[in-house]
């Protein structure tokens, strides 16, 4: 196994846009033009982080590939419905995701929100059908990936996300408010390997679990950093999105500064927790390292 998993991002990339072209709905089937909006929204570029970092944790842990798709493929569905959902006018109201029109611009408002709303329903449906475990497996997956898109994860977050608009919250609060609406469904992808792993140790599962809650937060504050400093034609979203909708996020509250500095601080304490691993964490130290590093 090479230890850089640079290496092998291009592959994972290249596969999980396989599987997931293969588990959309194919546009020709009737209802055609929210199909069409269902694929737009999945296939249409994206960094596949989450899968990625599924991908990674399941090397870490040795865990068969065949058998990390399916977590795979369900969380970025998931992902993609949120983002459709985020770039609402009733959310985000942004026009431009991963260099396109947002799915409401492309179609229309009622096709964005049905569209993300079968999404979420297909994802648990691969994961139900998860075959070459025991029928325990599956359920378990469903319960880790409901909990962190639910009321008390992503959802959840999305919820503060909005109400916080213009307020001025404590580090903790806002810390708080990114564990929920980011970080929940990048701690699932990182854990979701570990349901699939036979000989898991107490010590590497509470490693991994402390690295996805600090994983997920640094995302969310490198993702307010670019919405400043980056370029619309490298994120594919349009910068300067949160000043306009006053929200309160890292640097907004506490400065470009403090924000690089957190980045640096939960970067340091995320690859710390992976010292427990050992060099089989190798694949998640890179893509640790990448998530605050990149400039997409
Ligand atoms: C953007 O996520 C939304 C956040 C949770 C910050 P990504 O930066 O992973 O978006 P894509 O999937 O690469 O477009
Ligand atoms: C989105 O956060 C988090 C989600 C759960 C989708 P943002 O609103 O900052 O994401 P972008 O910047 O629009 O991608
Ligand atoms: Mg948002
Ligand atoms: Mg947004
Ligand atoms: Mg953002």
């Amino acid at each position: 196994m090479p230890e850089f998993f640079e290496d092998r991002v291009a592959t994972y990339t290249a596969r999980i846009n396989e599987r997931l072209d293969a588990a959309l709905p194919a546009a020709a089937i009737r209802p055609a033009r929210l199909h069409e909006a269902m694929r737009y929204a999945v296939l249409n570029g994206g960094k596949r982080v989450r899968p990625l970092l599924v991908y990674a944790a399941g090397e870490c842990l040795g865990v068969d590939p065949d058998l990390l798709d399916v977590p795979a493929v369900a969380i970025e569905l998931i992902h993609a419905f949120s983002l459709v959902h985020d770039d609402l006018p009733a959310m985000d109201n942004d026009d431009l995701r991963r260099g396109k029109p947002t799915v409401h611009k492309q179609y229309d408002e009622a096709t964005a929100i049905l569209a993300a709303d079968a999404l979420q329903p297909l994802a648990f449906s691969i994961l139900a059908k998860l075959d070459g475990t025991s029928a325990a497996v599956p359920i378990k997956l469903v319960q880790l990936i409901t909990e962190a898109c639910g009321s008390t994860g992503m959802t959840g977050g999305q919820s503060i996300d909005l109400d916080s608009e213009g307020r001025s919250l404590t580090v903790a609060d806002l810390e708080h408010m990114y564990s929920l609406k980011t970080g929940a469904l990048i701690h699932a992808a990182i854990l979701s390997p570990t349901l699939l792993c036979h000989d898991l140790s107490d010590a590497n599962n509470d490693a991994l679990d402390a690295f996805g809650r600090d994983i997920g937060i640094v995302f969310q504050i490198k993702d307010d950093i670019l919405d400043i400093e980056g370029e619309t034609q490298v994120i594919g979203k349009p910068t300067g999105s949160d000043q306009a909708l006053n929200k309160a996020t890292y640097p907004a509250l506490f400065g470009i500064e403090a924000s690089r500095a957190r980045c640096d601080e939960l970067l340091s304490q995320a690859l710390g927790n992976l010292d427990q691993i050992g060099t089989a964490a190798a694949p998640l130290r890179w893509l640790a390292r990448y998530i605050v590093e990149r400039s997409q």
